[in-house]
């Protein structure tokens, strides 16, 4: 029987982190797969994070099932922290999934059993399990317009202009902050735009937040979902706690089906639990625990976002850094783009081929559309960074 089974294609974020491991060059740099690394490269578990786990460890009396879509608990801290009041509760369907992956994978199979002949607009570019879930379920996808290559920005007036053509019963898949594999997001006004936009259409949006914290900060970076989900009859938010709380392991994701009107949350519910017990029955509890505890308990809290700033400035200043160092190198301002972009990635826009000699000559691994994430830097490797880009002739 096996012998049917056919070679499927290679994630190429997962392959990089292969390669890397492989190289035995001791001044290698890693910019590819999106896991924070400290300034000694290390991926360190917050504070907060060990605090809770050793309260869990000390009053857990049982590791029996939780409950299918997961405790309520955690579904309220999370509904909390992800929409604030932007939404009414009673209106907000959620589930527990394994990371944010998990919430993305039931959202897009929510979204085909309410719609079989669904179509997902994507961002040119989007990350690429996006593009390999949908078509694993067989989901049309719809690239729209997003990264402009010559300013490194948003295209903003191709990105209306493709959604436009979405129609009721299509989705919109958008990312909250922080787009990976871009680094450039969408401003204040440009989001009121999409949503206009979005109206119109009566297409439903799907957002993809997995990144809060790592951008402008935990509010700023929740108010594109906030607004979306105030201002649309249905959203769908898939939400990670991977990158915020440093529990990439722990698989800790939620997914959040926003109804029109209350009473039309009690269809979601269901659907959300009957998802679940098909996929994996009972989501992990652990990370939920950990992340439950800490939104629930003011000390912790305050110092889980204290640490969670940190993290987001020193990936602002090292932003900063490259862009000077390269401005200072090249004598030319064409590099200023990687300070505006946010969160852990940039696409500095070379050809496969530049990113191939980056890595065969200079040990420095990023994706091959160019994604660095920008975490995998330090004060000391940026100059070398830049010092190779340049070589490069990028
Ligand atoms: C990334 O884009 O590098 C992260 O989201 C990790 C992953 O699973 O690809």
């Amino acid at each position: 029987m096996f012998e049917a089974l056919h070679a499927q294609p290679v994630d190429q974020i997962l392959a990089l982190m292969q390669a890397f491991q492989n190289d035995l060059r001791p001044h290698k740099i890693d910019l590819g797969v999106g896991v924070y690394r400290n300034a000694e490269g290390l991926t360190p578990v917050m504070r907060a994070v060990k605090a809770a786990e050793h309260r869990i460890w000390q009053s857990q009396g049982t590791k029996s099932y939780v409950g299918m879509v997961g405790a309520a608990d955690y579904l309220d801290a999370m509904a909390e922290l992800v929409l604030g009041p932007a939404v009414p509760r009673e209106s907000v369907a959620a589930a527990a999934t394994p990371g944010g992956t998990g919430a993305l994978r039931q959202g897009f199979e929510m979204i085909r059993m309410a719609n079989p002949a669904a179509r997902v607009f994507v961002s040119d570019p989007t990350w690429p399990n996006h593009l390999a879930m949908l078509s694993y379920l067989g989901i049309e996808t719809v690239p729209y317009r997003y990264f402009d290559t010559a300013s490194r920005g948003v295209d903003v007036e191709g990105m209306l202009a493709d959604l436009a053509k979405a129609r009721p019963g299509d989705v919109v898949l958008l990312h909250g902050c922080c787009h990976n594999p871009t680094g450039a997001d969408l401003t204040a006004s440009q989001w009121n735009a999409a949503i206009a936009t979005l109206r119109e259409t009566g297409a439903t949006p799907m957002i993809d937040l997995a990144y809060q914290g790592f951008g402008d900060g935990l509010e700023a970076d929740a108010q594109a979902t906030r607004k979306m989900a105030a201002a649309l009859p249905e959203c769908l938010v898939a939400a990670s706690c991977s990158k915020n709380f440093g529990i990439y392991r722990e698989r800790t994701g939620v997914l959040m089906a926003i109804a029109a009107d209350p009473a039309a949350r009690g269809l979601n519910q269901e659907t959300l639990a009957f998802l679940n017990r098909l996929n994996y029955s009972f989501p992990p509890d652990h990370g939920a625990r950990i992340v439950t505890l800490i939104l629930g308990d003011a000390t912790l809290r305050a110092d889980w976002a204290a640490e969670l700033e940190q993290v987001r400035l020193s990936m602002l200043a090292l932003r900063s850094q490259l862009a000077t160092t390269l401005r200072d190198m090249s004598g030319s301002d064409r590099f200023g783009f990687l300070a505006s972009h946010r969160g852990m990635f940039s696409r500095l826009g070379a050809s496969a081929e530049q990113v191939a000699t980056l890595r065969r000559d200079h040990a420095v691994y990023m994706v091959g559309d160019s994604r660095m994430n920008i975490a995998g830097l330090n004060v000391r490797n940026v100059p070398v960074l830049a010092r190779a880009i340049l070589d490069t002739g990028i």
